[in-house]
């Protein structure tokens, strides 16, 4: 793998990225939210990439790149690059899960306590002049079923921290055993079994082809009416259809989302299902926090470093 010389950051990550490229010697270029033609025109002057979610790293941008050898996210999801055509082209893919697990984790549990006490809607409320109490009483968290579908490193998380409200914890994950569920206190259920018995249910799988619509129509009808679903992962794992028309005819209680099909929203059933009074959304803020985006800047940064220092190989080998 020839050396990173020249590299073009395309999303807003933190500025320690830029220092540190910097620091190790290598050229480095700032240009957010460019257009695709744009960035077609932009990228065959670089060696690597680095980016959010926002760019999306397509065969059409890659087949222009002709000098890239690494694209870095700075994050976990790597669903906005083309990894057959990186892989077919030669191009290194790194992403860095792990620095933003807290933060995702953090805004899951605080949307559950929003969506059983209505915080953002009692404060909107009275922020418009409406002393709205009797409105906007809640549930307790204690007692309740919690279901995670995805015990990886957010999910897992999550559990140990929903437990201490006194949640009962359930959950799905194909590559998590029983045991190692238990080790987290969380209980290893069927899917089929996990439906009649959520209070609440937390997604945090990749969109991957099993689990797009993993939650739709048919599953919520097999759902304790009234239940609550948590969507901190990827738009699409929930059919966003679906979902309102259960928040329309009470099958689901409530919806808090920080992921979305389109993003941004475009379509006027994105907006509807935004907009309803039972959903609790935020513009995908999982891992917008201070400490989350120095974690992930830094580590995608000393990774083109290393790639420098020891090369592809040697890196890919865990030297
Ligand atoms: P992870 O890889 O550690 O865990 C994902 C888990 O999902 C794995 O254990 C995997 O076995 C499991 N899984 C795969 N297919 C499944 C299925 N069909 N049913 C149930 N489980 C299944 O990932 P993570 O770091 O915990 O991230 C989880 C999700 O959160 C990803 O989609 C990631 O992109 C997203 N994320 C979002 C934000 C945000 O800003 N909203 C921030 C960080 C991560
Ligand atoms: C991720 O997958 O890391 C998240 O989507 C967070 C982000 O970078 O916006």
């Amino acid at each position: 793998m020839p050396s990173v010389k020249k590299v073009l950051v395309s999303d807003a990550v933190d500025e320690q990225c830029v220092q540190l490229l910097k620091s190790g010697g290598i050229d480095v270029t700032c240009k957010f939210g460019l257009s695709v033609e744009e960035l077609k025109k932009e990228i065959p002057a670089y060696d690597g990439l680095v980016v959010r979610s926002d760019t999306k790293v397509t065969e059409e941008i890659l087949t222009c790149a002709s000098r890239l050898s690494v694209v870095g996210r700075a994050g976990t999801g790597v669903d906005n690059i083309d990894l057959k055509a990186a892989t077919k082209r030669g191009v290194l893919v790194l992403n860095t899960p792990g620095g933003n697990s807290t933060s995702a984790c953090e805004l899951t549990c605080s949307l559950i306590t929003c969506l059983a006490r209505h915080v953002p809607q009692g404060c909107a409320a009275l922020k418009d002049g409406k002393w709205a109490r009797k409105q906007y009483s809640g549930t307790e968290l204690e007692g309740k079923t919690l279901a995670i579908l995805g015990l990886g490193r957010i999910g897992r998380e999550v559990a140990k921290r929903m437990q201490s409200f006194g949640m009962k914890t359930v959950g799905f994950d194909p590559m998590v055993s029983a045991e190692d569920a238990l080790s987290f206190n969380v209980q290893s259920l069927s899917l089929e079994e996990i439906w009649p018995i959520a209070d609440y249910i937390t997604v945090h799988t990749p969109l991957i082809p099993q689990t797009r619509n993993l939650i739709n129509n048919a599953v919520l009808s097999k759902c304790k009416k009234g239940v609550k679903i948590v969507n901190v992962a990827r738009g699409g794992i929930i059919s966003e259809e679906d979902l309102l028309t259960a928040l329309n005819d009470g099958r689901c209680g409530g919806a808090a989302l920080d992921v979305f099909c389109e993003e941004p929203p475009k379509s006027e059933a994105s907006w509807n299902l935004i907009k309803h009074p039972k959903a609790i959304v935020t513009p995908h803020l999982g891992a917008s926090t201070k400490e989350a985006q120095v974690r992930v800047a830094v580590e995608i940064a000393e990774m083109f470093i290393s790639l420098n220092e020891v090369g592809a190989g040697a890196w890919l080998n865990g030297v």
